[in-house]
């Protein structure tokens, strides 16, 4: 077999070892530009993780490159002359250099032939190879060469950096945010042999030029930086070596493979330098690859079977590596938090680390940021136990008068059961079991303010003394029996009015016994969906004046709270959208003219709801589709309905146009929530994808949301904040006298369980090599 590898950098040098032990027959050749030893870049670092797999796939380089590292096991961050030291993290640093060094040395050991100076121009003199290895980093020349097989996607993010180094010793990965009279800057550094250490500094595009860094050369941006970060290098140079500034590209490929030549490495994706993982994805594609190689019958099937299996890992990474690299761009959000709160939410960015995870390894840290959270809890007039605090989900939050005794919410939850718009036995049970289960905040499903504002035959209704006296029950049952405090959502649902029930064909449209529609504009949500009319001003006045008299309605029922249902495509929000407002008229046309009407309904239902009382509007951040509503626009939204006096922005996303692409996961909408709260500098709720209390806490303690909603982990459990308050245990949770004893067993039974599982999650998480190292090289005690 013959194999032809394009580049030595780590994907292609990795991948001729793995290829070579596999197959020592085979004619394998490595074909790099460079010269052997004139690699760019100082350090490399890799996880615990990766190294065991290194060692795994071949030992005597993962010998020598562990040989080689700086281990180090605490991150610290520096911002506003502090700094946080968290331990456990477990990763290495290696010089670029020799780590090349080693597999060049490596890969020639076993017979692989190296062959430098030597720039590939195209692959025809690789006629007669078996496989073709492309593996010629971020800027390869082949996969642009087959741009339009290969589908490469290029986002050039708007940060910019540059990659120094330094004879700094560090003994942490080491994050300094630093305040400049220019804007922040940011540097991440890390130590990777004795002496030497890398340095990526990193600020956005209008802090780089007020600080008049464009056009400088290397030595004078060096000297820049030395000057910014100089009360830390301690004296200790700044070291360049092609430490151009840049913005880094996410590339993401659609094809990785093309004949027998197969992408690896850079060349096929990129992941942000912030989660160190660029080098540890090009080694591990070249395992991914080499698997393949073994496993599959022809190149053909094993290089399918790479793409295949490689590529949710690959995309996993690069997913956490977004969200790391977006945080980044947006410190400034943050810049104002109090340092301890900004260190976690340093610490806890990519959603891997969590307030549980951190608690466990950094007891300290974390108590100190219960206790930043407390402070500003009791800065806001509540009696809180600032000295031994209760964690953030346990905190109260007041939003005009109302006070909520947590910060877990029911969010919003369409029942479909109700008959004539009149909620039944289900609902006071659905309800009150909810309100008796600890939740701070219970809302009702989205009640509608008309007959024909209905989303489906089974809404709830809040338009006639029948539905009023049946809403007061339940009202009246949580305020008796619960701590919990209820919000009424109220909505017309327009284009998505006159459908079927959840169960029966969720949006779909009543195929007898529907009623006209309303919209902004005259288009159904699905093709065969009835086409809604176009508001007027005489139904514009119609439907604000049924929205005013639901929420008359509302403050006789005893409601607490107040929300606008502005979000997922029904009325309010067809206006707000341009995918579905496309009107000519002043309610059409610019965001501003798109707000007029949703803000106009806001302001009248202001007026009319008692002012001690609260109110939030339910909005979606995001269209998920091409032309809609984005993050940003999002921020302007939150501040119009800001100025006039909502308290809370609800913040969820999507459900306008049936063809959205939403991307899913973890807590998947927290950073609108984020994004909302920090920029427009109001109270947000988030929710979406949240399941367990740790995330919520871990949201909060971050400061990406004020409360936190979680609507279908409370189908099934409406204890969860009960449950959550036994494993933190926050003793003042609300509880029933009837349920007294459930409570004080589940409280008994979670200190026994939660040391339990601590004990059993340490036992079972293996040493770091850090810690390895330091327990070998700790001197004997004296006997
Ligand atoms: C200059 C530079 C400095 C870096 N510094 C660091 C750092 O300090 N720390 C860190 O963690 N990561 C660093 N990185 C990023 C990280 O190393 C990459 O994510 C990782 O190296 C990816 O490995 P790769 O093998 O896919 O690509 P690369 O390491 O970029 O290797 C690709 C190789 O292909 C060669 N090549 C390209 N085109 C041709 C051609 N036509 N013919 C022959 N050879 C060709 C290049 O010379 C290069 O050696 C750096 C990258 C670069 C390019
Ligand atoms: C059965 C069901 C009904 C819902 N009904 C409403 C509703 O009436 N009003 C609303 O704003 N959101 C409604 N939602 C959306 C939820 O409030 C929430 O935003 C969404 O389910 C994401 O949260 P989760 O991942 O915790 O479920 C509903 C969700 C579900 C599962």
């Amino acid at each position: 077999m013959k194999i032809a590898i394009i580049g030595g950098g780590p994907a292609g040098l990795y991948s001729a070892i793995l290829l070579k032990k596999q197959r020592p027959g085979a004619e394998i050749t490595v074909y790099e530009r460079n010269r052997a030893d004139d690699t760019f870049g100082f350090g490399v670092v890799f996880s615990d993780a990766t190294l065991d797999n290194f060692e795994k796939y071949d030992s005597p380089s993962y010998r020598r490159i562990t040989q080689e590292f700086a281990y180090w096991d605490d991150i610290a961050v520096h911002f506003r002359g502090t700094v946080h030291r968290v331990g456990g993290n477990g990763f290495c640093g290696c010089s670029r250099r020799k780590l090349l060094l080693i597999l060049q040395e490596r890969a020639r050991e076993l017979g692989v032939t190296l062959m430098f100076e030597a720039d590939i121009e195209d692959e025809v003199r690789f006629a007669d190879a078996d496989l073709v290895v492309l593996a010629d980093g971020i800027n390869s020349r082949f996969r642009d060469r087959y741009i339009e097989h290969f589908q490469p996607e290029v986002d050039l993010r708007s940060n910019v950096f540059a990659w120094m180094g330094s004879t700094r010793p560090l003994d942490a990965f080491t994050f300094i945010f630093q305040e400049t009279e220019w804007g922040p800057f940011i540097a991440h550094a890390y130590q990777y042999e004795a002496g030497r250490s890398t340095w990526i500094f990193e600020t956005d595009p209008q802090t780089f030029k007020r600080a008049g860094l464009e056009g400088l050369n290397e030595k004078q941006s060096a000297d820049r930086m030395a000057g910014i970060f100089g009360w830390f290098l301690g004296g200790h140079q700044l070291l360049t070596n092609r430490s151009m500034w840049r913005n880094f590209p996410m590339i993401r490929s659609k094809r990785w493979v093309k004949d027998n030549m197969v992408l690896l490495g850079d060349a096929k994706a990129t992941a942000h330098f912030s989660i160190g993982s660029g080098t540890k994805l090009a080694m591990e594609d070249a395992i991914a690859l080499a698997d393949a190689m073994q496993r599959a019958p022809t190149v053909d099937a094993a290089l399918r079977q790479y793409e295949d299996g490689r590529r949710e890992e690959v995309e996993k990474t690069q997913h956490a590596a977004d969200v790391s690299l977006v945080w980044f761009e947006h410190v400034d959000r943050f810049w104002d938090f109090d340092p301890v709160q900004f260190a976690f939410g340093v610490m806890t960015r990519a959603k891997a680390i969590t307030y549980d995870n951190l608690t466990l390894r950094a007891p300290d840290f974390v108590s100190e940021v219960d206790k930043a959270f407390a402070k500003q809890v009791r800065a806001k007039g509540f009696d809180v136990d600032v000295e031994k605090p209760v964690a953030p989900m346990f905190q109260p939050l007041r939003l005009r008068e109302m006070e909520l005794a947590n910060r877990a919410v029911v969010s919003p939850m369409c029942m479909y059961s109700a008959k004539e718009g009149v909620p039944g036995d289900f609902h006071l049970v659905h309800y009150g079991s909810r309100a008796i289960g600890g939740a701070g905040l219970i809302f009702t499903e989205m009640t509608c303010v008309g007959r024909d504002a209905r989303i489906t035959p089974g809404c709830t209704g809040l338009w006639n003394d029948e539905q009023e006296a049946a809403w007061r029950r339940i009202v009246d049952f949580v305020h008796v029996n619960s701590a919990a405090k209820i919000c009424l959502q109220l909505g017309h649902a327009g284009r998505k009015g006159a459908t079927k029930l959840m169960w029966d064909g969720m949006d779909r449209p009543l195929e007898e016994g529907g009623w006209d529609v309303l919209s902004a504009s005259p288009i159904p949500y699905f093709p065969d969906s009835q086409v809604p009319r176009e508001m007027d001003r005489a139904a514009m006045d119609a439907v604000k004046a049924a929205f005013v008299q639901a929420a008359e309605r509302g403050e006789a029922c005893g409601f607490d709270m107040l929300e606008l249902h502005s979000a997922h495509g029904y009325l309010l929000a067809s206006f707000i959208s341009p995918l579905t407002n496309q009107r000519s008229d002043a309610y059409g046309g610019s965001l501003a003219n798109r707000l007029r009407f949703p803000i106009e309904v806001f302001e009248a239902l202001r007026a009319a709801w008692p002012s001690h009382k609260p109110m939030s509007v339910r909005i979606s951040a995001t269209d998920w589709a091409e032309g809609g509503i984005t993050g940003d626009d999002a921020v302007v939204v939150a501040r119009a309905f800001a100025e006039a006096g909502v308290d809370l922005v609800d913040v969820s996303t999507g459900q306008t146009v049936r063809d959205a692409q939403p991307v899913y996961g973890r807590m998947f909408q927290t950073p609108f929530s984020e994004q909302v709260r920090n920029e427009a500098r109001v109270a947000t709720m988030c929710v979406g994808n949240i399941t367990t209390s740790d995330q919520v806490n871990t949201i909060l303690a971050a400061g990406r949301a004020d409360l936190v909603a979680l609507a279908r982990p409370h189908l099934v459990d409406p204890s969860f904040t009960l449950k959550a308050a036994a494993w933190y245990g926050a003793e003042a949770v609300f509880c029933p006298p009837q349920y007294l004893p459930g409570k004080e067993q589940i409280f008994r039974n979670s200190v026994r369980d939660r040391q339990d599982f601590d004990d059993l999650k340490i036992k079972a998480k293996p040493k770091t090599r850090a810690e390895l190292k330091a327990e070998a090289t700790k001197p004997l005690a004296a006997e």
